[in-house]
């Protein structure tokens, strides 16, 4: 641990004003220091250089005040403050004695480190990046007064924890960095799961799709420095060992845990030793198969409303459309597909069902989508009972002689050997 503890404190304020910068050195950035966006000043680095501070230039052009690896040609992102609002160029951050202060060109404020609760009276003296990779804003005894390692955005670093009431959120694709579809949430209840959440309202949770601890006696998520994660009681004991890896050589290594945009929670190491360049690499993940994990009452699931999920041999989930359909955003292919023809007509002594018929495709289901359900009834029955049928875009038949008829949009679709049945999907010919 890199960060002391000192008593007594400022005794009006939480405990956390007690932890005191002490066993290690930093470099420190003084009041009135600024980087400016797309400018050639370098970015504020920790003493090893592994981590740095600044502005990164995402994918649309803007750019995310971030904190990244420094030292891997990727410069990995673990940390934002703007993802939802990224910002021009020529945007502003500044450290002032009141806060750090994220500005766009017009001067407008964008983001503000909140300081602990407290501590408005206090007035700041300096910030550090840390080899942790944890910013750090401190007073003039060099007490911290906010720290990213409190808001973490969709990462864990080594020696950094998940308190009650915080959480991971998931990007919203693999180049979008906006808060997303899935939640890592240790609840002020003691409750770790894994969440969908209702899109775009990413702060509100929908459904448990992996449970760590329902009991309610987790404290705190820990990733420690041997790599492993685990959920911690009130007496720091193990309650729930959630990667358990255990790294020998920690320090040849780059650590991180993230919560992905499809929804995995996943460990990944990098070798810093450039001989044996090779990326990151996947040590641990959950859940093992994503695209059978979720299962939501409302919401489209993993993949996009009317596609479906199948696990790759990556272990990664993709997200398929059914013949007739086509991607509604060929550059997410988590963002669903839409019917590709017309739709078939309702009129009365309409003939137009010659025109449609069926594709065939084992092993798919989109479970809760159905709207009508028959047991012991022949395949070639169901089959014209959808065909006949203008709402029905889609015949489920199980071996058995259960048949269901499914509308759209489609939902929670998914494409694994466990479905064990015979999608038909309705498509004009
Ligand atoms: C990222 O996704 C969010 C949420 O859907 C969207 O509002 C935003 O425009 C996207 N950003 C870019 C650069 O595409
Ligand atoms: C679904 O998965 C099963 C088993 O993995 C495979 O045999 C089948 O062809 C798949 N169906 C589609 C449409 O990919």
């Amino acid at each position: 641990m890199v960060l002391s503890v000192t008593l007594p404190c400022y005794i009006s304020f939480s405990f956390l004003m007690c932890f005191v910068i002490s066993a290690q050195s930093y470099n420190s950035i003084t009041l009135g220091s600024s980087l400016i966006a797309g400018d050639i000043s370098s970015p504020w680095v920790s003493p090893s250089k592994d981590f740095a501070f600044g502005f990164q230039k995402i994918e649309s052009g803007s750019f995310l005040l971030a904190i990244w690896f420094n030292r891997i040609p990727e410069r990995t992102i673990t940390w934002s403050a703007n993802r939802d609002i990224p910002v021009p160029r020529g945007s502003k951050i500044e450290l002032t004695a009141s806060s750090l202060i994220l500005t766009d060109p017009s001067g407008r404020e964008v983001w503000r480190a909140k300081l602990l609760a407290g501590s408005s009276r206090v007035t700041l003296s300096s910030a550090a990046m840390l080899d942790t990779g944890n910013f750090v804003l401190m007073d003039r005894a060099s007490a911290v007064l906010w720290q990213s390692f409190d808001e973490p955005t969709d990462t864990l670093l080594p020696t950094q924890t998940l308190k009650q009431g915080n959480r991971l959120i998931a990007s919203f694709s693999s180049k979008n960095y906006s808060s997303g579809r899935f939640s890592f949430n240790l609840a002020y209840n003691g409750k770790l799961a894994l969440y969908t959440t209702d899109f775009p309202l990413f702060n509100t949770l929908n459904t448990i799709y992996e449970t760590f601890d329902d009991q309610g006696f987790g404290n705190l998520v820990v990733f420690d420095q041997s790599g492993s994660l685990y959920l911690a009681d009130s007496n720091g004991g193990v309650l729930v060992d959630i990667f358990p890896d255990e790294i020998s050589h920690e320090q040849s290594l780059y650590q991180r845990v993230i919560l992905e945009y499809d929804g995995v929670l996943r460990h990944y190491v990098y070798s810093k030793s450039a001989s044996r360049y090779g990326g990151w690499s996947i040590k641990s993940f959950t859940p093992d198969n994503i695209c059978t994990a979720v299962i939501q009452q409302t919401g489209s699931g993993v993949c996009g409303f009317n596609s479906y999920c199948k696990l790759g041999d990556d272990s990664r989930p993709h997200c398929i459309c059914p013949p007739g359909y086509a991607p509604l955003d060929p550059n997410n292919e988590m963002s669903g597909c839409y019917q590709n023809f017309p739709p078939q007509s309702c009129k009365e002594g309409s003939q137009d069902k010659n025109q449609y018929d069926f594709k065939v495709l084992q092993d798919v289901d989109w479970p809760l989508s159905d709207y009508e359900h028959y047991q012991n009834v022949p395949i070639e029955w169901c089959r014209h009972f959808c065909l006949t049928d203008c709402f029905c875009a889609v015949a489920i038949y199980r071996n058995g002689g259960d048949c269901w008829k499914k509308k759209v949009p489609l939902s929670n679709g998914k494409n694994d050997t466990s479905v064990d049945r015979i999608a038909f999907i309705k498509i004009r010919i």
